[in-house]
């Protein structure tokens, strides 16, 4: 990528990271935390899910937080995450214009999270996409267990390879690679998304990675060094799939933020204001699944003239 394009941050803590936490976070607390993060130059945000509450107790209150959240920031990129066609029409509901749509690219894990076959799930994904019921401005497709499963280990690229070509089929041309565990590596991140955009260009692809042995930065790195512009993250490294045991948060926006500046490529994110989040975030939710190391840091003790000034 060259320093002069943007890089695009899609905002994952108020789905990725509240439906992982011990208690329920208080509608109004989820509400003031994305106001922060779209104040602090977040421009594209996944702001809740619309799950079985008794598969997510954790984000039963979406539609009142996409109720609050709509109106004022419609400018915005807001997205929710949907597991089904139900979902979907809770979604049309709400007003909200893009959804993420997820699947998993491994059978076993597809069936804990969402308690379907794949090609189940690939089938709704497919009536949501051609039918006039689900006027959506834009569909995206979360490929979960890209680069490795908690239950089958390493994904084989065939397998990965086979689920976007479905996806293509139907009409997806926005799929995010999902490192779910946090087992991917540079390697395997370069070879996966080099070979996915030679085979399928009219594909435009994102990236999450999971930090759980501290790869994430380098994996999102590798990724862009591959040409990917868009990678998702989430505030204070908060994060987490309750079907995937054993996974850390997401690689965390603000060391991204801090990162990206220190190689002037541009997010649009002000480095000071998503610290500020981040730090604030850290009062509000419970952990335990947080990877993000810009909270931990006392600048004004170690950078008494500002850390901002002089990182590059
Ligand atoms: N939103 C709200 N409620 C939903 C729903 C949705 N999208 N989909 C189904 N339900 C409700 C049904 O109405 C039904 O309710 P009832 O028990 O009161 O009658 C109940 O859930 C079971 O419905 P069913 O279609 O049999 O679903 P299921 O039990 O097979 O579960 C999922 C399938 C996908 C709904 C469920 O596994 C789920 O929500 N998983 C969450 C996945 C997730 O968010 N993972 C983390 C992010 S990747
Ligand atoms: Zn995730």
């Amino acid at each position: 990528m060259t320093l002069s394009e943007k890089l695009t941050i899609t905002e994952v803590a108020p789905r990725d990271g509240f439906q992982n936490t011990s208690t329920f976070i208080p509608t109004n607390d989820k509400i003031r935390i994305i106001e922060r993060l779209l104040q602090a130059g977040i421009d594209s945000i996944q702001i809740g899910s619309f799950v079985n509450p008794k598969a997510i107790p954790q984000m039963r209150d979406t539609a009142d937080v996409v109720a609050s959240i709509l109106p004022r920031f419609r400018a915005k990129n807001l997205s929710v995450l949907v597991p089904n066609e139900r979902g979907a029409r809770f979604a049309v509901e709400s007003g909200i214009p893009e959804i993420t749509f997820v699947i998993s690219v491994t059978e076993s894990h597809n069936r804990a999270n969402v308690r379907r076959s794949v090609d189940d799930a690939f089938a709704e994904l497919a009536t949501i996409v051609s039918s006039d019921s689900y006027p959506f401005d834009h569909i995206k497709l979360d490929l979960a267990t890209v680069f490795g499963c908690p239950f089958d280990g390493i994904t084989p690229f065939e397998l990965v390879r086979a689920r976007v070509a479905r996806a293509h089929e139907i009409g997806i041309r926005d799929i995010c690679l999902c490192d779910t565990i946090g087992t991917a590596t540079p390697r395997q991140t370069r070879a996966y998304i080099s070979a996915l955009r030679s085979e399928f260009p009219d594909i435009a692809y994102r990236v999450h990675f999971h930090d759980t042995r501290g790869v994430g930065i380098a994996n999102t790195l590798a990724a862009i060094n591959s040409g990917i512009t868009r990678v998702e993250t989430s505030v204070c490294g908060i994060g987490g799939c309750p079907f995937a045991p054993g996974a850390a948060g997401n690689t965390s926006t603000e060391d991204l933020v801090f990162l990206l500046s220190a190689m002037e490529i541009d997010t649009g994110i002000s480095l000071e204001e998503i610290i500020a989040a981040a730090k604030f975030v850290a009062t509000v939710v419970p952990g335990p699944n947080t990877s993000g190391h810009l909270i931990h840091v006392d600048d004004d003790k170690m950078f008494p003239r500002g850390l901002y000034k002089i990182v590059k």
